[in-house]
């Protein structure tokens, strides 16, 4: 309702500008002096520059890097502002000192208390995911951030309350002027600076980088075997999916067999309904793997040790999905009883692919300034 204060404030605002306006030609008179605010007008481009040996960034043209975008999505990835109730950030789920996931959390808790079904997901090299999400459901970062804000159980805000609150606020309509080189606030721009901070993380592990120059750490001689370990195709087998790469994942929705019946936990089915989706979810990175437990979409398991015993002889094969384990794991099953036969590793081998695995590390990730809290 419009009660009479604010018709009259609304009303003098109306003047102001009206007034303003008018007296504007009278500047004509003196030589214009250097504006400030011309100069915040125009965002800066900047070039975001991969680490060494990582292939360039996807950049979509509609959303390009700007020195000011980045640092207002850094500022609003880690303000509550965007939550329902003001308590709950995106860093709140999503911690830099682990690696971006929510610490020690099997499900991350929303604004009221309220949990999730699925364990957070670290956040790095989010520019080269085709899809994002366990189950796939955004296919870029700028098609995701707005789930997060209106899902009932993370942040539980209506954009029409946040975009007030930014309106309001003393300093986020400055920066969005900056950002986006013109006056208001809308989520399309809450989206775009967020997803430019995002498609600006980067990690790798410091040990592995194919160019021995840029790797920071030395790896021991128990990682190496563990190393081993993971290529070798009667042992861990870990590397068609989690490749040996900078990027240490193939980026596919695939079923490592973990859920017992795809049906009720179909994956990758509930965005694309195809019927050969239903059980496969996104294969991830394993960097930084040592800080991000529990480990799963289900977070299911706490322990890299649970994780080899899941592997070994714990996978499923699903006689209705006879395609939907894949070949690299249905290779480990015995082909009468289709159930897993363990592995030709030994009690050693299993302790020095931990070993490996929890060396696969980028620990600047944690405490980059860059991508601290402003
Ligand atoms: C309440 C906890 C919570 C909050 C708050 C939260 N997230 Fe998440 N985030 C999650 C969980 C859980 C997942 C995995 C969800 C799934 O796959 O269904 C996730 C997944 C993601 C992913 C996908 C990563 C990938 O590799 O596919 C991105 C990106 C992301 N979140 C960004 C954000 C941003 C940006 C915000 C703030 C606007 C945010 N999150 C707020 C818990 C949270
Ligand atoms: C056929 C492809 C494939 C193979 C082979 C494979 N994985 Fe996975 N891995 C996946 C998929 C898919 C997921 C996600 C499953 C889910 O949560 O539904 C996953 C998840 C994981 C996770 C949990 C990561 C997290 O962030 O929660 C770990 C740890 C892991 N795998 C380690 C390994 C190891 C070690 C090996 C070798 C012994 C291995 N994987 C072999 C596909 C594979």
């Amino acid at each position: 309702m419009l009660n009479a204060g604010t018709f009259w404030t609304q009303l003098i605002v109306i003047n102001l500008i009206f007034l303003s306006f008018f007296t504007l030609p009278s500047c004509k008179d003196k030589p214009p002096k250097v504006v400030q605010s011309d100069s915040i007008l125009s965002p800066t481009p900047i070039d975001v520059r991969p680490p060494f040996g990582f292939p360039p960034v996807p950049v979509p043209s509609d959303n390009p890097f700007t020195k000011e975008g980045l640092f207002l999505g850094r500022k609003l990835f880690y303000d509550p502002i965007l939550s329902g109730d003001n308590s709950q950030s995106c860093a709140s789920c999503h911690k830099q000192s682990s690696s971006f996931v929510d610490e020690n959390m099997k499900f991350s808790f929303g604004i009221d208390g309220s949990k999730g079904i699925r364990n957070s997901m670290p956040l790095y090299n989010l520019a080269y995911a085709k899809r994002l999400f366990w189950n796939g459901a955004a296919t870029s970062l700028e098609d995701l951030i707005s789930e997060p804000i209106t899902n009932p159980i993370e942040m539980h805000e209506s954009w029409m309350n946040t975009l007030d609150e930014l309106q309001a606020h003393e300093e986020y309509p400055l920066l969005f002027q900056r950002a986006f080189g013109e006056k208001g606030i809308d989520s399309v721009k809450v989206v775009k600076s967020i997803a430019q901070f995002l498609r600006s993380i980067f990690a790798f592990d410091l040990a592995t980088h194919p160019d021995t120059t840029f790797s920071k750490r030395a790896m021991t001689p128990q990682q190496i075997r563990g190393l081993r370990v993971y290529v070798d195709e009667e042992k861990g087998d870990c590397f068609h999916c989690h490749s040996v790469s900078l990027l240490n994942t193939n980026y596919e929705f695939m079923s490592n067999g973990l859920v017992e019946n795809p049906a009720q936990d179909p994956g990758l089915f509930e965005i694309t309904g195809r019927p050969q989706d239903i059980g496969r979810f996104k294969v991830p990175s394993l960097l930084n793997i040592k800080y991000t437990s529990p480990y799963m979409h289900d977070g299911r398991f706490e322990t890299l040790e649970e994780v080899l015993a899941f592997y070994d002889t714990g996978f499923h094969y699903y006689p209705d999905y006879p395609n939907l384990l894949d070949p690299n794991l249905k290779k480990h099953l015995d082909p009468q009883t289709m159930e897993p036969v363990s592995r030709k590793w030994t009690k050693q081998d299993k302790e020095d692919l931990i070993a490996f695995l929890n060396g696969l590390e980028d620990s600047d990730l944690l405490s980059n300034p860059i991508y601290s809290q402003p």
